[in-house]
């Protein structure tokens, strides 16, 4: 009664208006792209050939294998640009680094690069150097090195919690064992579904996809858990593989084809026509979009996914097919979206780091302080409190503690 009770308060609190900026910046995007591109096509190979986009990668990224030091994890885009010194190669990042990298790589726009690494350090790594790790746990990343476990555990990219999800398009969930390493059964999956798209793997398969992916944990993962922050987080990554893995801008000639995502994924075709999992890569004759996509136009496609699929948030109750909703109203437009996100964040960072807080206490309100003002032009009320007791209730009942 309780749960209820929380659950129609958190519904209530959230309605803004709803927010056309997203569509007018795709729309002014587009049109500066198709202003500047030109693009042929051969029918037999849909590979997209354009002026005006920068090559990738250049002469000073060639590609190299990850030693046995460096890091690589769960996120196939992170993992190509340090396999091609885009990164640092041993996998060991800054925010500096993520937004440079992401930026020179794929075009990524600045204010969703320092949100996405923020949330890195936050919850995967350390908020004293502001390091984290794009794959498991390193010493690398914290001041103290080998004496890290003192302070608690930096998880790296690979740690499952607010940032690492369930249902990825190519990963297992973390109920499973391995939540990080691409899984070649999961990807012919994600193949199948692009085959019914004409082998392109388009917003709209995406959207089968994560459809797809969310039955199959609620149907196969008691532990199933689906709430901002990583629930929104990990629909934007399906939106991702079109939008930064196409050649080319998508929308505007860009190809989302095999080839261009079978390199990003490391997915290699044996002859007997399965997959195994080689390190990921920029693929021969690719050229990066050619407008940045940011934080307004993610949300929108997270928007868009979650309705166009009715997606609810919400978790399994600790057995298969226990799904227990969160409906929020808010979750219905980019600016309600976009504020659900960053209460989400103010909510959880305190109770979800595993350091001391007495000891960074400090840095963590800082770093509150720096993803607030990425949020500004989305409107945001005040901190909603009441919505955190919710995902509070929700996550009890998740963890069978309700
Ligand atoms: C900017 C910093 C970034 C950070 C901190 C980051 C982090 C992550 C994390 C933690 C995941 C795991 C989600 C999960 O499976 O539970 C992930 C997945 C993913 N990321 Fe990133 N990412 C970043 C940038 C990028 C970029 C630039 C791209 C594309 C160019 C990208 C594409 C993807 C894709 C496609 C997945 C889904 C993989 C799958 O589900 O199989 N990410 N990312």
């Amino acid at each position: 009664m309780k749960l209820l009770a929380i659950l129609a308060f958190a519904y209530a609190t959230y309605a803004f208006p709803a927010a056309s900026r997203s569509k007018l910046t795709e729309t002014l995007n587009e049109r500066r792209t198709l202003n500047d591109l030109r693009i042929r096509q051969s029918d037999s190979d849909p590979v997209a050939v354009v002026d005006g986009l920068t090559q990738i990668p250049d002469d000073d990224h060639p590609f190299m294998a990850p030693g046995p030091t460096d890091q690589r994890g769960p996120c196939p885009g992170l993992n190509a640009l340090a396999n091609h010194g885009y990164l640092p190669r041993n996998g060991i990042v800054t925010q500096a680094d993520i937004v440079s990298g992401t930026a020179a790589g794929f075009n990524m726009g600045g204010d969703l690069s320092e949100f996405l690494a923020l949330i890195g350090i936050a919850y995967d790594g350390d908020l004293i150097t502001e390091k984290f790790s794009i794959g498991g746990p390193d010493s690398r990343t914290s001041l103290l090195g080998s004496l890290q476990n003192i302070l608690g555990v930096e998880g790296g990219l690979d740690h499952h919690g607010p940032f690492e999800a369930d249902a990825s398009a190519t990963r297992d969930d973390a109920f499973f064992g391995d939540d990080h390493t691409m899984q070649p059964n999961l990807y012919a999956q994600m193949k199948s579904i692009a085959a019914q798209y004409g082998g392109l793997y388009n917003l709209d398969a995406m959207k089968d996809l994560q459809l797809l992916r969310y039955q199959q944990s609620i149907e196969m993962n008691p532990t199933f858990y689906f709430m901002p922050v990583s629930g929104p987080l990990i629909v934007g990554a399906k939106a991702f593989i079109s939008e930064f893995f196409s050649n080319g801008t998508y929308g505007a000639g860009g190809v989302p084809n095999e080839a261009s995502i079978s390199a990003f994924f490391g997915a290699e075709l044996l002859p007997n026509g399965s997959f195994t999992a080689v390190p990921e890569r920029f693929p021969d004759n690719w050229y990066r979009r050619g407008t940045p996509f940011g934080l307004v136009e993610a949300i929108g496609q997270i928007l868009d996914f979650i309705s166009s699929k009715n997606l609810a948030f919400g978790a399994n109750a600790g057995a298969v097919n226990s799904f227990v909703p969160l409906d929020l109203a808010a979750a219905t437009n980019v600016n309600g979206l976009a504020c659900i996100i960053r209460d989400a964040i103010q909510g959880n960072i305190p109770s979800s780091v595993e350091q001391p807080i007495d000891l960074v206490e400090q840095a963590i309100s800082s770093l509150v302080g720096l993803v607030d003002p990425l949020f500004d032009d989305f409107g945001c009320p005040a901190f909603n409190a009441s919505e955190t007791q919710a995902y509070n209730a929700i996550n009890q009942i998740n963890s069978g503690n309700s």
